[in-house]
């Protein structure tokens, strides 16, 4: 039967964000509808790579989010290897600069893994970026110039807040994908800094949002996800 929701599965990404098989594959159980699924460190390093396997064997697309920043050489060839595990979507820190964009980028040919350079962490704010990270531009500005450089080097998509989705739509044209975390119903929440809800970042021009803790430890999940999902939508009913 067609939902009116089955649209909203290609652009909602949820974070596994847990630290063993048995609590991400009673998630995949408890929210079948979900298509996109996010590993990041947490569950890479407590369940071993091999969850990426299991979680394809599902029918369901990997994003994969390590975040790699080495020199060169060695993003690249980490890169190699995990582009050849069957992973959709992979990212890359976008502050490793441009010759390390480039060889990552050159890693994946071959593949259909799609790289995605990490702009500004989410849960950064304006005045870390000046304060402690010493960098005298503002998110836009910096979020912006971060975006250009991974274009540049011929990455594919750039994660940031959806904050800047709009000025990054504005300046890098419609074919960058760009996926935004820091989503919320209500504004912050946990150590997020930078957030929109679902409807906000599509208007950004986002072409995923990701959602971890409001969807995985809200009471009842299956719940959580369809308010994101009819949210996206701009479902005046959420
Ligand atoms: O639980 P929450 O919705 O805050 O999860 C957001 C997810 O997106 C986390 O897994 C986090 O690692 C990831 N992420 C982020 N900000 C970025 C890149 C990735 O929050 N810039």
């Amino acid at each position: 039967m067609v939902s009116v929701l089955d649209s909203v599965w290609e652009h909602l990404i949820v974070a596994l964000d847990v630290p063993s098989w048995d609590q991400a594959l009673e998630l995949l159980r408890l929210l079948p509808q979900v298509r996109w699924w996010k590993v990041g460190l947490e569950l890479y390093l407590g369940a071993g790579s091999e969850i990426v396997a299991v979680v394809r064997g599902q029918g369901k697309r990997i994003f994969l989010d390590l975040k790699l920043h080495d020199i060169p050489n060695t993003v690249a060839a980490a890169t190699g290897i995990l582009a050849r595990q069957g992973v959709d979507l992979l990212t890359v820190h976008a502050s490793g600069g441009l010759a390390m964009l480039r060889a990552a980028q050159q890693a994946t040919q071959g593949t259909t893994c799609r790289l995605l350079g990490v702009t500004l962490l989410t849960s950064l704010t304006a005045p870390d970026l000046q304060n402690h990270l010493h960098v005298p531009l503002d998110p836009l500005d910096y979020v912006q110039h971060l975006a250009q450089t991974c274009q540049t080097a011929g990455i594919p998509g750039v994660v940031c807040s959806p904050w800047e989705a709009a000025r990054v739509r504005q300046s890098c044209g419609p074919d960058l994908l760009i996926v935004t975390p820091g989503i919320r119903l209500q504004p912050g929440g946990d150590d997020q800094a930078r957030t929109c809800t679902p409807a906000q970042a599509r208007q950004q021009g986002a072409d995923w949002i990701v959602v971890g803790r409001p969807i995985t430890r809200a009471p009842d999940p299956q719940a959580a996800l369809l308010a994101y999902a009819h949210n996206w939508l701009g479902d005046p009913c959420c």
